[in-house]
């Protein structure tokens, strides 16, 4: 049995295809290894949001080229370097034998088989197939109580700076009824928590009306977010959502769901109209902020995060205060903040990076000051309540320790023993540290 070693970076699509791609290799008859050194073959799941993220691969296969003495392991490429470059792949990295699109996924098997055989150079970054199968194995998926489930791929936004509409192509929705049949099936093997994930999740808008209650005037997102809390499963988080939209009905949708987690991933990129105008993003920062006190007014005390972008070409100190203000005002619990990173084929790329490289790190560490100031007093509320979470592994920290997500999305470490896993548990909170909480769990 040839053995498959898979290393996965970027996104939770990335994560996803990853679990398919094993359920893939697996029925058809390879085995999965964690243990890179004896696979017959390494497939490499890239990213390339940002160049530091694309360089990862390179020095991935440096590194297994330097440590595979004996006998070199086939090296497939697969995610979004690979549909990007495709072809030049071949040139670029030396080692490389099979590269696969984000949309050929399902085609892993035929890849890896003719590559053994002795094909050299198998390209496919062709479409997905119309049978493709979503599904993923209980045993591949990266929790056993926690599941990512695509519900849109692809971008339409073509924000400047990004590459994902290129590297993903265009949306795509699947249909509420086999959205809602896996969500089902999820629970039934034992699953706790399901993520509805897509670049732009609220963007949501299958081709069929089917499987989605007609409420009036609603959004299909806010409805399918109302199916699937009806399901019955736990919880239901979802993430990325796109500002421009992101509707009141979402909202509305929380608070009369308990399962839907009080959660939102909210990427705002920058607190300046000019800057915002330039990206795209189709939102002003007074839109946003409208959208932000909707949800800060919500019963459920939704946890907000974030992604910020500090230096994108033009943008002024003015601007960049700008975004600082708008960070200490929103009190996110979280944000993931970037330097810009020019990205060839996308529009930015074609303006001037005027912000020096000595600037956008001074922006960008003034930025993570006042984010970690507000955080710090933001996470303070979290201090002596107690939050129903769900233990996923067992501490890395202490023996007796478990770790696991609140619904907020929160990491909560406690001490606790391994028949806690997968069951949610209240935890009353002890200790605020800047990426985690730590409590004790209430009998
Ligand atoms: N440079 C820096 N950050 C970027 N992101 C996307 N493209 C770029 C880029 N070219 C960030 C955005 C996005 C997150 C996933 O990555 O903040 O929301
Ligand atoms: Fe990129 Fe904008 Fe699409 Fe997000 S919405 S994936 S930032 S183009």
């Amino acid at each position: 049995m040839k053995k498959v070693y898979l290393e996965t970076f970027g996104c939770q699509m990335n994560v996803s295809d990853s679990e398919r791609v094993s359920t893939v290799l697996a029925r058809d008859g390879f085995e999965i290894t964690s243990d890179q050194l004896s696979a017959d073959v390494v497939i490499i799941n890239t990213c390339s949001v940002r160049e530091k993220a694309e360089h990862k691969l390179y020095s991935h296969v440096g590194r297994l080229r330097k440590k595979a003495k004996l006998k070199m392991p086939v090296i497939g490429v697969m995610g979004c370097v690979a549909q990007l470059e495709g072809e030049t792949l071949f040139k670029k990295i030396q080692g490389v034998d099979f590269v696969l699109g984000t949309r050929a996924v399902g085609r892993i098997s035929n890849a890896v088989n003719e590559t053994l055989s002795g094909r050299s150079g198998y390209l496919d970054v062709g479409e997905r197939e119309d049978d493709y199968d979503w599904t993923v194995a209980d045993t591949h998926r990266h929790s056993p109580y926690v599941a990512f489930l695509p519900i849109i791929e692809g971008c339409n936004k073509f924000c400047t700076y990004c590459i994902v509409p290129f590297s993903r192509g265009r949306e795509r929705s699947l249909t509420a009824s086999d959205i809602v049949r896996q969500v089902l099936e999820l629970r039934r093997n034992g699953v706790k928590e399901v993520h509805l994930i897509g670049q732009n999740v609220n963007s949501y808008r299958p081709q069929t009306d089917s499987g989605l209650e007609q409420f009036a005037g609603k959004s299909a997102f806010s409805r399918l977010l109302r199916a699937v809390a009806a399901t019955g499963i736990e919880r239901v988080k979802f993430t990325t959502s796109f500002p421009r939209d992101f509707r009141d009905d979402i909202v509305d949708a929380i608070d009369e769901h308990e399962n839907l987690c009080n959660w939102v991933h909210l990427p705002v990129q920058s607190g300046s109209n000019k800057v915002l105008k330039a990206m795209k993003r189709g939102h002003t920062i007074e839109k946003y902020l409208a959208k932000i006190d909707r949800i800060k007014a919500s019963p459920r005390d939704i946890a907000l995060t974030t992604d910020i972008i500090v230096g994108f070409p033009g943008e002024t100190e003015p601007d960049f205060l700008d975004t600082v203000k708008m960070v200490e005002y929103c009190g996110f619990d979280m944000a993931y903040m970037f330097k810009y990173s020019p990205r060839p084929e996308t529009p930015a790329y074609e303006m001037s990076d005027d912000v020096s490289p000595a600037e956008k790190t001074l922006r960008f560490m003034e930025l993570e000051r006042a984010q970690k100031h507000s955080q710090d007093r933001q996470l303070q509320k979290y201090l002596n309540k107690v939050l129903k979470v769900l233990p996923e592994t067992a501490s890395s920290r202490s023996d007796s320790g478990l770790t696991g997500h609140s619904t907020c999305h929160k990491i909560v470490n406690f001490e606790g023993s391994n028949e806690m896993l997968g069951q949610i548990v209240d935890v009353r909170i002890t200790e605020i540290k800047t990426n985690s909480l730590f409590g004790e769990v209430i009998k």
